[in-house]
């Protein structure tokens, strides 16, 4: 009899960096994406809130709502079967403080039953992490640039040293089972994840991480985006929009021109 596998621990994340085996991961937002990044091996999905500029059509990632994370992540989690799912809690619950962030975590998961949730920001954020680690909950933390402070920071590279090593470490000691570092210079990301006891994971963060995340829609050129709009960090391993974009032209051809359906893709009068 086929056993079904199990779902990858937090414990397992931290061996890997142990081992030096490398993590890999990538967003997901919905059922089929999600069951393709599992069978490939994926070890972490998260349900990021860049749904809301992938997905969603929206200019920033402020506009994601709370039931909007449970609607996609309960899909994801239905899906997977061994890589560890990660809800990203949505602006601004964690910035409302450790209780407003605990009720929202606890309903993420209780709805959903993700394996961990993510949390943006460094040491501002330390209570809240600790807090919501406490009731139970497994969090990723996420420093660097901070897309949920767009309008305070903006968005650029990270190159200050003194402060990355403050936030991560702020974050691991809170209780973080791993941290993202986004968009942080290469050699700054590499110390960094040197000095921490648990994995970093990287995006625009070099190769010195302990793993790496990308975007769904960025590695398969989903987002319909032209070469100059791609980000810098992203690799484009296959070009689902040209295909796509291909096929869709195709059977508007077909259709005006008659060419589809054909007899074999409809009924005829039973036998
Ligand atoms: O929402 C997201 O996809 C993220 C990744 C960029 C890490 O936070």
């Amino acid at each position: 009899m086929a056993t079904k596998k199990s779902a990858l621990s937090v414990a397992r994340i931290l061996k890997m960096k142990e081992t030096g085996e490398k993590i890999a991961m990538v967003t997901a937002y919905d059922y089929p994406t999600a069951r393709m990044a599992d069978a490939a091996g994926i070890d972490m999905i998260l349900v990021g809130d860049s749904v809301a500029s992938v997905v969603q059509g929206r200019p920033t990632t402020l506009g994601v709502r709370l039931e909007d994370t449970i609607y996609h992540t309960e899909m994801v989690q239905r899906a997977v079967t061994r890589a560890l799912v990660v809800a990203d809690v949505p602006f601004p619950y964690c910035q409302l403080g450790p209780m407003e962030a605990v009720r929202a975590c606890a309903r993420v998961v209780k709805e959903t039953n993700a394996g961990a949730v993510k949390i943006e920001g460094g040491v501002k954020r330390a209570e809240t992490v600790r807090a919501v680690v406490d009731a139970g909950i497994p969090v990723l933390g996420h420093c660097g640039l901070a897309p949920q402070s767009v309008k305070a920071e903006g968005y650029r590279v990270q190159r200050d040293l003194d402060r990355l090593l403050e936030d991560a470490t702020a974050i691991q000691d809170a209780g973080a089972f791993a941290i993202v570092l986004e968009c942080v210079q290469r050699d700054y990301a590499a110390e960094v994840t040197q000095k921490l006891r648990v994995p970093t994971i990287g995006i625009g963060a070099g190769a010195g991480c302990d793993g790496q995340i990308l975007v769904f829609h960025d590695v398969f050129n989903y987002a319909d985006g032209e070469p100059e709009e791609r980000p810098k960090h992203s690799r484009v391993y296959c070009d689902l929009h040209k295909i796509i974009d291909g096929g869709l032209r195709e059977y508007v051809a077909d259709v005006k021109e008659g060419r589809f359906p054909s007899d074999a893709e409809s009924f005829g009068p039973a036998k």
